[in-house]
Parts: structure tokens; sequence; C-alpha cells
């Protein structure tokens, strides 16, 4: 690994993180592929080197070990060992013909056609969400609003009654704060995110039997097919839901909440979108783009390769800059500004290559029925005295504690 320590950029401080946006366009500005001591990675700023980057073989997605010893620090890796297990059965986390294997039974769950399916089911979750709110004229944008959408929303898919939906959310949360960056102590939430795992596993392997004689049009149901056909073990049909289940949670609470803040942030925009309900479609692809849930993802060198005019070696992490790429002058006129009417938007928020977001049409779903709602019947929606409170505690996640407004 390269050594050349370097003070100018801090990826460790959280300020620094808060106000992301201008720590990435100096970086990008003046050293486009940069080394980051306090990440002991490299970082990616350019949107051509991130889009090389997803799509290098050179650099794997079998990262868990790193995960894991980032997040426990210096305890002993047996904390994590069954949400180790599960997780390396995760497409997510494989490569070339493994993932390649458990991405194609995973794309039936997430066909047009059913997602199509899902929409009356998120419109009622949003007009009930909002029916709570209405007459009080203010609420919490992410507790009353952007939380509660999308646990509704998959446990619907996967057609898990309403009555266990409060275990899951404490489940799945234990499981994804873990991943995403702890900040309480690490052998603590380590524990915590283990028993998760095991509790969601035990959850989805009776769930499975339980769908076996009688299958569905759920999404345990579209995934026990590919097992039927000899393609999948049932531990690997219950680590793909794991997968969904957590993968489709934290980011869009969080993509929702970066979306509102842009709105709030820029009245004019929200004004233009409420005048015309048909922007919706533009509108709800610039928000992703101008504030992604996920600024970074991250890869492992297996192979000597380069990115820009670096050098990786093997073993090097690479941070993908997907935030950073979205605002690159290079692939975006006026790349800092929010403008609904943005298009073409190749954004790079949901990834590019082999790994790009199962579940994009879902989120983009639940993102537009919310925000035209919201449009719809909270048409003077505005921030509220008290200050939102951001979240970022690590670059993989961004989003919002509390996103207070008025109305
Ligand atoms: C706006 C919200 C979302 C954002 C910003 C987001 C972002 C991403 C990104 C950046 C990746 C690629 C990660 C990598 O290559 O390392 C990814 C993968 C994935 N996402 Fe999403 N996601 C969102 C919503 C969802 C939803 C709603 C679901 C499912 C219900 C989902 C399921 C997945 C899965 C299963 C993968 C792994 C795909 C693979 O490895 O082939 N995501 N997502």
């Amino acid at each position: 690994m390269p050594d050349i320590p370097s003070p100018r950029f801090d990826f460790a401080d959280l300020d620094s993180l808060t106000a992301l946006y201008p720590l990435l366009a100096r970086v990008r500005a003046e050293d486009p592929v940069h080394w980051a001591p306090q990440l002991n990675g490299w970082v990616t700023t350019r949107y051509a080197d991130a889009v090389a980057a997803l799509r290098d073989p050179a650099l794997t997605s079998q990262r868990l070990a790193l995960i894991v010893q980032y997040q426990l620090r210096h305890s002993d890796p047996a904390i994590a060992k069954d949400f180790e297990r599960v997780c390396k059965q995760q497409m997510l986390f494989r490569d070339g013909a493994e993932h390649h294997r458990l991405r194609v039974l995973g794309n039936r769950g997430f066909t047009p056609s059913v997602m199509e399916r899902a929409r009356p089911m998120v419109e009622g979750v949003v007009n009930d969400l909002l029916d709570k709110v209405q007459a009080k004229g203010q609420m919490d944008a992410i507790a009353d609003f952007a939380q509660p959408l999308p646990a509704v929303a998959i446990a619907e898919l996967f057609g898990i009654p309403a009555s266990d939906r409060d275990l899951f959310q404490t489940w799945s949360d234990d499981v994804a704060k873990f991943f995403g960056g702890t900040h309480g102590d690490p052998a603590t939430d380590g524990r915590a995110a283990n028993d998760g795992m095991l509790a969601l596993e035990d959850y989805f392997l009776r769930l499975i039997e339980k769908r076996r004689p009688a299958p569905g049009h759920d999404l345990v149901s579209l995934l026990l097919a590919g097992q039927a056909e000899g393609k999948l073990s049932a531990e690997e049909v219950s680590a793909q839901c794991i997968l969904i289940l957590i993968a489709g949670h934290v980011t869009t609470i969080d993509q929702m909440g970066n979306a509102l803040s842009a709105f709030l942030q820029h009245p004019e925009q929200w004004k233009k979108l409420r005048d015309d309900p048909t922007r919706i479609a533009t509108a709800v692809e610039e928000a992703i783009r101008y504030d992604p849930a996920a600024p970074f993802t991250h890869r492992i060198a297996i192979k000597e390769t380069r990115i820009g005019d670096k050098t990786i070696k093997p073993g090097d992490v690479v941070y993908v800059g997907l935030a950073a790429g979205n605002r690159d002058p290079a692939a975006f006129p006026n790349p800092d500004t929010f403008d609904i009417a943005r298009s073409p938007n190749e954004h790079l928020s949901f990834a590019v290559g082999p790994h790009v977001c199962l579940g994009a049409g879902l989120a983009r779903r639940e993102l537009a029925i919310g925000i035209a709602a919201l449009a719809k019947r909270m048409p003077n929606l505005r921030p509220a005295a008290e200050p939102p409170r951001r979240r970022c505690e690590s670059l993989v996640f961004r989003g919002f504690h509390t996103l207070p407004v008025e109305f």
C-alpha cells in the first residue's frame, strides 16, 4: 500500500462528512483518485473512474471480512460469526458466476409487473401515514413518514403478517446499523447484529417451509421457485431474503429524507413539482442524484489495476464515489444545481455494473408515490423551526435522524 500521508482531506471527521459535497469537490479538483490514510483506502471522485471501478473484475465485492473487522475494531471477530456466515451467501458479496446465479433468481422478484402490483399497496401505506398527521400541520418527516414506509412495503412484498413487523424492525435495525457504521460499543453492536441475523435467518427458514407447499406471488415464493429448480439451497433463499429486507430498508428511509431535504432547501423546485405533478419522474431521479443514500460503496483489489493515474495494489480497499461521480462537472452540467427537470440523468446512486441495485424500481416507486402525495396533500411543505439532525456516521449510509417540517 502506498505511504502518502495526506492531512488535506479528513474522511474520518464527522463534520466533513456532514458537509460532504465541498469536501468531494476539493478532492476531485486536487487529487481525484485519493489515498485516504484515515480510511486506509482509496477514494474515487470522478464519474468515469467510478463506472470503470464498478465494472473492473480486478476489484472484488467479497469484502465482508473488511466490513466486520472495521466495525468490530479490536474485538473478537467470532462475535459476528453468524452475521458473516449469512452475508457470505448473499449476492451483494459474491462475484462472477456465483453472483450471476443468485442475481438471476433475485431478478424474478423485481420485474416491472411485480413492481406495478405493489403500487396500490404503497399508495395505501403513504395515505394512511399522511392521514395520521394531516390535521396536526407538522411532523417529523423521518419518524412519521420516511421510516414506516419501506418497512411496511417490503413486509407486504414478502407477505409477512402485520403482527410480525415490529420484531422485524428491531432485528433489521441491529443488522443494518452494524453494516453501516456502529457508533456505540463495537462489541455490543456486533453481538446485537449477530443476534438479529440469527433471528432473521430462523424467521425466514420457517417462512420458507410454510410457503413451500402453497406458494403464492410473494417474494419468498418467487425465490423458492429457484430452489425447486435446484439452483438455490434453502439457506441461500433465506440469505437473499435477509439481504433484500436490509438493503431496501435503511437506504429508502435515508433517500426519502435526503430528497425531502433537497426540496426544503429549494422551495422553487417544490413549487415547480406542485404546479406540474407530471414532473415527478425526473424530480425523483434528480433527488436521488443530488444527495444519494449510499454515497460510497467499496471494493477490494484482487489483482493490480489502475484507476485514473493511480496503481491499485492487490489488497487495497477502494471507496467508489457514487455521490462524488454524481457531482462531477465532466458528467453533469451545473452538477451542484438541484434541477427537477434534469434530463438525461444517468446518476450513479444505484451503482452500475453487475451489482446495480436490485430494488431500484421499488425504491423509485416508493419515492415517487410518497413525494407526489406530499406535494398534493401538503403543498406548503416547509422546514419547521427546529433544525434537522443529519445522520452520516459512515461513508456508506447518509440520511437524517430527524427532519421536522410544517405544512
Ligand atoms: C433509494 C434507495 C436505495 C439506494 C440508494 C440503493 C443503493 C444501492 C447500491 C449503491 C447498490 C450497489 C452496492 C454495491 O455494488 O456495492 C445496491 C445493491 C442492492 N440493492 Fe439497493 N438501494 C436502494 C433501495 C433498495 C431496495 C428498495 C431494495 C430491495 C427491496 C434494494 C436491494 C438491493 C440489493 C438486493 C442489492 C444487491 C444487488 C447485487 O449485489 O447484485 N435496494 N443498492
